[in-house]
């Protein structure tokens, strides 16, 4: 059994049915090794204050569902284990640079709509063979390690809390919807740069960035929005993979069929003692 410790967890509650303003309640708790700040809510709902909201899903770091405001940083509840903080009160607040729903949760849909402004997805002159395929697109190991670290983003938002131009301009696109920008920009099988230019090639795109970093810092997946940020840049400036791109060549495989045939048709080799 491991040593537990007293833990006091400012929350920052608001009911936006019931409240002019938002509050602070604390509760205090024993905190074991291991407990998440996620934990730490469902017991603090469970045990002492039911109307307590937040939103979350998987538990574990890939929804992208959790980001809450914990002593002052942009973190996802079910990552942070509360003793890790080295702290004796732990602040909860909502993310910043969102309205705020209720509680804990903030309203994630400019995020969603800024995403999907930058038509996060593979756009090729032949879109038959993308919806359809026939083949594959090749790539090369080093054609997909080009974009391949800003495809870790799970959506949750972090970069937006932590941006300090997203504070000052609601309007920017931000360093979410950049990175997949850049990331479906600079994936050799997409030719869409023009279509996403009137989303990234705007007062409120990239060159609203000043790189402070403070996005690359908070991101739970690796994920460096801030260098994204300036490769789109460049891209837009220079032209350098964006324009001029040829698009990808299809290269015909096996077909599924055939390669059912040969798997059925494989024999092991006998076994032995
Ligand atoms: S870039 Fe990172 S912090 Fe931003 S939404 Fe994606 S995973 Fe979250
Ligand atoms: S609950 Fe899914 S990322 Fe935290």
């Amino acid at each position: 059994m491991t040593d537990k410790k007293q833990i006091t967890f400012r929350i920052r509650r608001f009911d936006p049915d019931t409240d002019s303003a938002p509050h602070w309640d604390s509760y205090t708790l024993n905190v074991p090794d291991g407990m998440t700040v996620l934990e730490a809510l469902h017991q603090i709902k469970a045990e002492r204050e039911p109307t307590l909201a937040w939103r979350s899903s998987c538990r574990m770091g890939v929804c992208g569902s959790c980001g809450m405001y914990i002593n002052n940083f942009p973190m996802l509840a079910c990552q942070t284990q509360v003793l890790h903080l080295e702290t004796n009160v732990v602040t909860v607040a909502p993310l910043p640079n969102y309205e705020n729903v209720k509680d804990l949760v903030p309203n994630l849909e400019p995020l969603i709509e800024k995403h999907a402004a930058v038509k996060p997805f593979i756009i090729h002159p032949n879109a038959n063979e993308v919806d359809e395929p026939t083949g594959e697109f090749i790539q090369t190991p080093e054609e997909r390690e080009a974009f391949s670290q800003f495809t870790y983003c799970i959506k949750c938002g972090l970069c937006l809390a932590a941006c300090p131009m997203m504070a000052t301009d609601p309007y920017f696109l931000g360093p979410q919807a950049l990175a997949q920008a850049y990331r479906y920009t600079a994936d050799n099988r997409d030719c869409g740069l023009k279509d996403r230019l009137i989303a990234i090639d705007a007062f409120h795109g990239p060159y609203q960035c000043h790189i402070a970093g403070a996005c690359s810092m908070a991101c739970p997946k690796g994920v460096d929005p801030a260098l994204a940020i300036q490769l789109l840049k460049r891209t837009l400036v220079l032209d350098s993979i964006g324009f001029g791109k040829k698009p990808s060549k299809v290269v015909r495989v096996m077909p599924l069929a055939d390669v059912v045939k040969q798997i059925d048709e494989f024999a092991p080799p006998p076994r032995t003692a």
